[in-house]
């Protein structure tokens, strides 16, 4: 087997909260290959969003150790960390995080200007994500003049528009309603039939089943990991 793209050992991730620490992660082992797509789950409070902000590299962990993509980002700085997110990783989140008044075109062209794109790049690359995602009619539209589904959509093209490594979405169909959500998980399987890594999470086992494998956490553990 080729070396994995993720490969976690052992993290931890406690909390200090006043003089008393919070204990979240306690020791986790993954391994996560190119082009899987997976769904963790869990009940509220188990782990799943500290688990992917360390996964995305808004976070490092207390101890143990997060090889990306070869790397060891364990122990980076902010500003290394911001720049390996910035190329490998794509994030969606639950309540979309777009700028309000601005529009579907600069929203998802934002992350280009930070990898150094020249602005017709950054137009050009911006309507394409944005065509593969089926707003090409909605590009100059304020974020705050499209419906739920619409500003999703445009933060999964935001994700999409560096071709990161990997998509990471923490419960992206949260705000969404059933026929929505539906049309989401469509994008990310699409997404993932490109060959991208997506790793979701999510409460709605309807939600899960679109990926291949899913992993339960439990009280900072790995309850169980199932591929189908
Ligand atoms: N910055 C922090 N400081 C202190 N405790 C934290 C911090 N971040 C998370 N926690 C605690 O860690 C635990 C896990 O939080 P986390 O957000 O990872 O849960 P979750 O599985 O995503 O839950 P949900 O399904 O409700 O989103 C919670 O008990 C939370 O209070
Ligand atoms: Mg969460």
């Amino acid at each position: 087997m080729a070396n994995p793209l993720i490969k976690i050992t052992n993290i931890k991730r406690d909390f200090v909260l006043g003089n008393e620490i919070v204990y979240v992660l306690k020791g986790i082992d993954l391994e996560i290959n190119k082009g899987e797509y997976v769904a963790l789950m869990g009940p509220s409070g188990s782990g799943k969003s500290t688990l992917m902000n360390l996964l995305g590299c808004l976070d490092t962990p207390t101890s143990g150790t997060y090889i990306l993509n070869g790397k060891d980002v364990s122990h980076m700085k902010d500003d290394e960390l911001a720049e390996i997110r910035n190329k490998e990783i794509g994030f969606v989140f639950q309540t979309f995080n777009l700028l309000p008044r601005t529009t579907a075109l600069d929203n998802v062209a934002l992350p280009m200007i930070y990898a150094g794109y020249s602005k017709s790049e950054r137009h050009n690359r911006a309507k394409e994500v944005l065509t593969q995602v089926g707003l090409s009619d909605r590009i100059d539209h304020h974020s705050n003049q499209l419906s739920g589904g619409q500003r999703q959509r445009v933060a999964v093209a935001r994700a999409l528009v560096n071709s990161p490594s990997i998509i990471l979405a923490d419960e992206p169909t949260g705000n969404l309603d059933s026929k929505t959500s539906l049309e989401i998980m469509t994008l990310f399987d699409e997404i993932h039939a490109n060959g991208n890594t997506v790793i979701l999470v999510t409460h709605e086992e309807e939600i899960a089943e679109h990926a291949h494998r899913v992993i339960r956490l439990r009280d900072g553990l790995v309850e169980s990991d199932i591929t189908k």
